[in-house]
């Protein structure tokens, strides 16, 4: 049996340990090495990777895109994508959103994970078309998470209708790395017995749990891991790609990964860690294994978030009754997975909740325009007196939100008029206007002066 391993280190690796602030410049001399390791893919764009290069980097994430193909020609690059949020967490026109695919795929993008928070598969189901007319892998996504609604039966037809839609994987992503080895292996098993395409698994070592669980999905038939290589491996990132080669080869799987190519990489890599450690960019908190998350059955990251708001209020005596009000706010929701923005949203609720000493006295525009529906299906049922609180005798909106949406890129492109050079300009201000107008800016200051310094050459 095949196992396959999509490297993480370019996006969500760098993502979880130091906030996406690794320059092209400091990993381009690794790129051969990463193109010849015999990985299924390379993840290297998307969430966050877009918005750290233009907020901070001062890059331009499609010409970064580009020149990783160019130095990665034989790996397929991977993407990750919020369905009809693309990057964010706003809903965008049907015309975006195809665009956007489309000149993902046209500057070097081969696989797009496609996701959705609430899991409402009429939110991927452009992107996912879109993606297979540019000639792209779609991947489609099922996100994780417990509840009484959340049943394997319930993923598993999910799985299907995925299949049914077209995409030539099925992605488990386990966002906050709480999916046990017991609860991966049997859905894997539950995916593979429905639909008949490769299963990907993603997860995060968060606590601990990572690797046993990734095993135990292999075991039951999983095609692809995600995993990082070791010295960005591990806490909030993803189990060790090394690490997996070893025992799964030992196990006798057939795994591509060159252990030789992958020791280079590491050893290119060491050197950088060590540097933000020093400079704290890397804080070793985040490396170690936090397992509050499985008690309280929430992802650490919100239980950090949580903690920070009650401590920013002086309120943190209040933590133990927020951490009993936070699954009752969730059920009152009908069980939305705890992925952003939801996870913010019920820990924002829960904690005005406590605070206000009154439930619901209190309730945020997000939830307002969740219980609306203009996130999505509820995965379960929303509480009805929470539902006539919001709404009075109005219905929730049933529809797909993007159906209400005007077709959007032609105004905004005839908007920023010369201010966007290019297609992919105007759609990095769809996705981040202040952040690719500030961008932009600086790209022309630098480009006049490279401008002012080549006349002066002549
Ligand atoms: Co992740």
């Amino acid at each position: 049996m095949k196992v396959q391993f999509t490297e993480t280190i370019l996006r969500d690796a760098q993502q979880s340990l130091i906030a996406t602030r690794m320059p092209f410049e400091t990993f381009k001399p690794v790129l051969e090495k990463l193109n010849k390791a015999g990985y299924y893919s390379l993840e290297c764009w998307g969430g966050a990777t877009f918005d750290s290069c233009l907020r901070y980097l001062s890059e331009d994430p499609w010409e970064r895109l580009r020149k990783i193909k160019e130095a990665c020609p034989d790996t397929k690059l991977q993407m990750l994508l919020r369905g009809q949020n693309l990057l964010g967490y706003k809903h965008y026109p049907d015309d975006v959103v195809r665009l956007f695919v489309r000149k993902s795929v046209e500057n070097g993008i081969d696989v797009i994970r496609i996701f959705d928070a609430l899991n409402d598969l009429r939110n991927i189901q452009v992107a996912v078309d879109e993606t297979l007319k540019a000639g792209a892998i779609a991947s489609g996504t099922i996100c994780y998470t417990t509840s009484p609604v959340h049943t394997l039966e319930k993923f598993a037809k999910m799985a299907k209708e995925l299949e049914n839609m077209g995409v030539q994987t099925i992605c488990i992503k386990d966002m906050a790395g709480v999916m046990s080895p017991k609860e991966a292996y049997d859905l894997v098993k539950a995916i593979k017995a429905e639909v008949s395409i490769p299963v990907v698994v993603h997860t995060h070592s968060t606590t601990g749990l990572g690797f046993m669980t990734l095993l135990k999905c292999v075991e039951a038939g999983a095609d692809v891991i995600d995993s990082a290589i070791s010295c960005f491996s591990g806490g909030t990132s993803q189990p060790a790609t090394e690490t997996l080669v070893y025992t799964l080869k030992q196990y006798g799987y057939e795994v591509d990964v060159d252990e030789n190519i992958c020791k280079e990489i590491n050893d290119f890599f060491k050197p950088i860690r060590a540097k933000a450690l020093d400079s704290g960019l890397l804080n070793p908190v985040v490396m170690g294994t936090q397992t509050d998350a499985l008690i309280y059955q929430i992802p650490g990251g919100m239980l950090s978030n949580l903690v920070a708001q009650l401590t920013a209020q002086k309120k943190l005596d209040k933590l133990d009754e927020v951490l009993l009000e936070t699954p009752r706010v969730r059920e009152d929701l009908g069980y939305p997975p705890l992925v952003t923005p939801m996870s913010q949203m019920v820990g924002v609720q829960a904690t005005a909740n406590v605070l206000a000493g009154e439930r619901y006295k209190n309730i945020s525009k997000e939830v307002k325009s969740y219980i609306k529906g203009e996130y999505g299906q509820a995965p379960g049922k929303v509480s009805e007196d929470l539902q006539k609180l919001v709404l009075g005798d109005e219905a929730p909106f049933t529809g797909r939100f993007a159906d209400t949406l005007e077709p959007s890129f032609e105004a905004t492109k005839a908007e920023l008029g010369s201010k966007a050079k290019s297609d992919e300009d105007v759609l990095s201000y769809i996705a981040f206007p202040m952040q690719a107008e500030a961008y932009f800016a600086k790209r022309d200051e630098k480009e006049r002066n490279t401008f002012k310094y080549t006349i002066r050459e002549v």
